[in-house]
């Protein structure tokens, strides 16, 4: 709470000299004022990462870390006659998810898989699910899929009237993750049309259309049209990295429902603790975490190479925190056995670096 306080005092501070109708005490308190009464309704949702927050990830990090309202799959993708992979149902059977609120996300631009696999769905007892308009892999949008179905908004709308059609009422439980466009931000604006002609559970926008990916800064004056014009929820996603960026967005924006963390909670795991008032990630927290996650892995994984690629992955995230590490992790990165990334991983967390 006290860091919370700080930095809300520090962020008002610095665009106080922007705001010039309200006195200066005035405007401190009436920016915490908004700061707690956003606390109070916005929903800190985990981001679906491909490859990496599978649902041994989630559980671990819920158990170690917590913070994060909900969790959302890395995408389900359906096949020819509604196939659908062993490993991704694996990842949202409720049992594998117990005490965790997870939302599956589904990656398809059919009507009819769509309304087979809600259906499936909800029959596993999931309160919400996800429809992904944000994928920028050349495989996935060269299908028209994910951030591909953007490119084509009328189909986009058809899309969306036969699967409103054909699930009624139970339709209010989709909830949608969209970039603001395919190559160009100005999208939106055809988008947010479509996207306000239904009853959605919430929109997620991150502010970036495809050929950017994940990198430059996000279209934060696009978002905010997009915001205002909403008749859903809308729920922010795009580089909140620490308590600082969750702030100037949280105060920046009004009645966000939800704040989604992708690539900061890998970073940081504590991060969406951290938000809720909850105390910083120590050294030892992340060891057991780590630790844990190995082990597990090794169980569940076929092979060490699958276990090292894993590790690997997630310490291109946690790198971050390791400035002064650099060369262990350096070495990490390059582990060609899991002997050699333990050796790399064990100087890196018994030296206090974070
Ligand atoms: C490795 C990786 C895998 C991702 N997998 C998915 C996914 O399965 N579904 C999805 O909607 N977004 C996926 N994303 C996008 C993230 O959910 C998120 O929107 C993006 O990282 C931006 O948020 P951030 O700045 O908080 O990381 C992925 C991103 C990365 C980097």
């Amino acid at each position: 709470m006290e860091k919370m306080m700080t930095s809300v005092f520090l962020f008002s501070a610095n665009h106080f000299s922007r705001k010039t109708d309200r006195s200066h005490t005035d405007l401190l308190l009436y920016e915490f004022y908004d700061k707690i009464i956003c606390m109070k309704n916005i929903t800190l949702e985990a981001a679906p990462m491909e490859g990496i927050t599978n649902y041994i990830f989630r559980n671990l990090h819920h158990k170690y870390f917590g913070g994060a309202d909900c969790y959302f799959s890395p995408f389900i993708g359906i096949y020819s006659n509604n196939n659908v992979k062993r490993r991704d149902l694996c990842d949202i059977y409720p049992e594998n998810n117990s005490g965790i609120r997870l939302v599956p996300q589904v990656l398809t631009n059919r009507a009819e898989n769509f309304i087979w696999i809600f259906k499936k769905l909800r029959e596993f007892g999931y309160e919400e699910i996800n429809l992904n308009l944000g994928c920028p892999s050349g495989t996935v949008t060269a299908k028209g899929r994910g951030a591909g179905f953007l490119i084509y908004p009328d189909k986009l709308e058809e899309f969306f009237d036969q699967v409103f059609d054909a699930l009624g009422d139970e339709a209010k439980l989709i909830s949608v993750k969209t970039r603001i466009g395919f190559s160009n931000p100005s999208e939106m604006e055809r988008l947010t049309e479509i996207y306000n002609k239904f009853p959605f559970k919430e929109l997620i926008i991150h502010p970036r259309v495809r050929e950017e990916y994940y990198n430059g800064s996000p279209h934060l004056d696009t978002f905010e049209k997009a915001l205002n014009a909403s008749t859903v929820p809308v729920c922010y996603n795009g580089n909140i990295f620490n308590l600082n960026d969750y702030n100037q967005i949280t105060i920046g924006f009004h009645n966000l429902s939800g704040v989604m963390i992708g690539r900061g909670l890998l970073a940081d795991p504590s991060l969406a603790r951290q938000i809720k008032g909850g105390k910083a990630m120590t050294i030892d927290e992340l060891r057991t975490f780590i630790n844990e996650l190995e082990a597990a892995y090794t169980e569940h994984l076929k092979s060490e190479r699958n276990v090292l690629f894993k590790m690997k992955e997630l310490w291109t995230y946690l790198a971050r925190n390791f400035s002064g590490g650099d060369r262990y992790i350096k070495k990490l990165l390059k582990a060609k056995t899991l002997t050699e990334y333990r050796v790399q991983k064990n100087l890196i967390l018994n030296d206090d670096m974070i």
